[in-house]
């Protein structure tokens, strides 16, 4: 895989339609929460340059898709839709009428100009270092060229893209992400994101914390915090001193009107005292915490880099608990990683029935072009990742119900997020990220209210306004 990609160009004829004002933008998400940041960011830095968004692909005269890389079946799902849109686009040719294809995030990053050979049809590339850019690369664009722009901007992207106008804040309501942190120095021996999103950077606290201040001031109720390593990020205070998560996540509490506090997602060698202290003394932070082990096998671990052990892992969740014991736990697992015997899954399963996990993710193990993890010997049987894949999410799925059935008659504090998908009910969120499911004239939205659980759904409450 290609860390430092080149620019290339290549020109080829504008098609007529150019001269009719196309100004709609389509942005299909993909992958984790920092892409749907990235692609709010995009929608920002293209209405600046006068483009609307819509919903409706059949209207956009600009569609991007923002991928994901991390694993293949992510991949691939991109190649079948840009199959989809090269269809739309000819259509759209023989009425005369424009349609440019981009691709940006983790499979723009990877693939680079290799997207273009495969699907001739795309006509920008844009990895996720340069989105201030792109405004710039769809003028070149319709002026004719085709665009590959995957190279690691010196400038840093986040000085040069434009706030979200207040009225675009107030429409994505009263929750919102804040990227803090971007890239990974671990070099997991399974993972992409190293090379797809570049190495470590933290943003500086005044930014943070005047991009929080404006959402605030737009009405938002909570903001998480995100980065592909959201604890490992560090800045300078405006003391000169060096500041970590936990500093920061103090001094967020501070801003009137911000009510919640999230993160993710954390790495458990970055789990420091102060974060540990500000989930003890901050009410603001919510007692939830997204912890990734991926395997309870000490073998493993070290295989996959990760660079502790089951028991640093568990030890750090006995710390997390014991500052605040209404904590839930979520994590990341990978099953048949390669070389992993049946009673390394076991130690897996172990580790899951001590923790006692309020919600996970599970994957099978899917070699990434590149990583240490592909090259390796012993890769393990589909059939038997499936087998395990299977235990494993029935035992993290039983951990989940009892998780929400143990809240069935507690009073609980819900953020009122929006309207339910039923006439009659609204929809709010607990501390611990169950939808809670309550009549409409309950609260209105953007209302913190205390509720009380009656019964459950399939991670989800149905509760009374008390
Ligand atoms: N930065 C986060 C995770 C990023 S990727 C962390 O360190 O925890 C999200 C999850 O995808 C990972 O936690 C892992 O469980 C899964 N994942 C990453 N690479 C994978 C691969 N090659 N195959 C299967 N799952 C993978
Ligand atoms: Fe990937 Fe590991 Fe970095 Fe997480 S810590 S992004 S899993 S390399
Ligand atoms: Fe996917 Fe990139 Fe996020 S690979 S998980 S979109 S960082």
């Amino acid at each position: 895989m290609r860390r430092s990609m080149e620019l290339k160009e290549a020109h080829h004829q504008a098609p007529d339609a150019l001269l009719t004002p196309a100004k709609k933008v389509f942005i299909k998400t993909y992958g984790c929460q920092m892409n749907v940041y990235d692609s709010q960011r995009m929608n920002d830095a293209l209405s600046a340059d006068g483009y609307t968004s819509t919903d409706v692909i059949e209207d956009a005269d600009l569609v991007l898709l923002n991928t994901c890389h991390i694993r293949e079946k992510a991949a691939e799902k991109v190649y079948s839709e840009l199959g989809r849109l090269r269809d739309m686009k000819a259509e759209r040719a023989g009425a005369g009428r424009e349609m440019v294809i981009g691709v940006t995030g983790c499979v723009a990053q990877a693939e680079g100009g290799e997207i273009l050979r495969r699907s001739p049809a795309v006509d920008l590339v844009v990895g996720p270092q340069t989105y201030h850019r792109l405004p710039d690369v769809v003028r070149r664009v319709r002026g004719g060229q085709k665009v590959v722009e995957t190279e690691y901007a010196l400038e840093d992207k986040f000085d040069h893209l434009p706030q979200p106008r207040r009225q675009d804040v107030i429409k994505r309501g009263v929750t919102a992400f804040l990227t803090v942190q971007e890239g990974c120095d671990k070099f997991c021996t399974f993972c992409v994101v190293p090379y797809t999103r570049g190495s470590e950077v933290s943003r500086s606290v005044a930014q943070i914390v005047a991009e929080a201040e404006r959402l605030a001031d737009a009405g938002v109720r909570e903001v998480t915090l995100l980065g592909q390593n959201v604890n490992a990020w560090h800045g300078e205070g405006p003391d000169g001193s060096e500041w970590g998560l936990g500093r920061l996540l103090y001094r967020l509490a501070d801003i009137p009107g911000l009510s919640r506090l999230r993160y993710t997602t954390s790495h458990p060698r970055d789990m420091d005292d102060e974060l540990i202290a500000a989930h003890r003394d901050l009410r603001t932070l919510m007692p939830y915490l997204h912890l990734p082990v991926q395997a309870g096998s000490n073998r493993i671990l070290k295989a996959m880099n990760r660079k502790h052990t089951a028991a640093d892992y568990l030890k750090l969740i006995d710390r997390v608990r014991a500052a605040r014991d209404d904590i839930a736990l979520s994590g990341d697992f990978i099953v048949g990683f390669p070389g992993e015997t049946d009673a390394d899954f076991e130690d897996t399963m172990t580790l899951v029935r001590e923790v006692r996990y309020a919600s996970a993710f599970s994957f099978k193990y899917s070699p990434r072009p590149g990583t240490p993890g592909a090259d390796m010997k012993n890769h393990v049987e589909e059939a038997v990742k499936n087998e395990r894949l299977q235990r494993l999410q029935a035992l993290l799925t039983q951990q989940q119900q009892d998780f929400v059935d143990s809240l069935i008659g507690k009073t609980i504090e819900t953020l009122v997020e929006k309207p339910g998908r039923e006439a009659g009910q609204v929809m709010g969120r607990s501390p611990w990220l169950q939808t809670v499911i309550l009549d409409v004239n309950a609260a209105r939205i953007g209302d913190i209210v205390d509720v009380k659980v009656t019964k459950t759904g399939y991670n989800s409450l149905y509760a009374e306004r008390i």
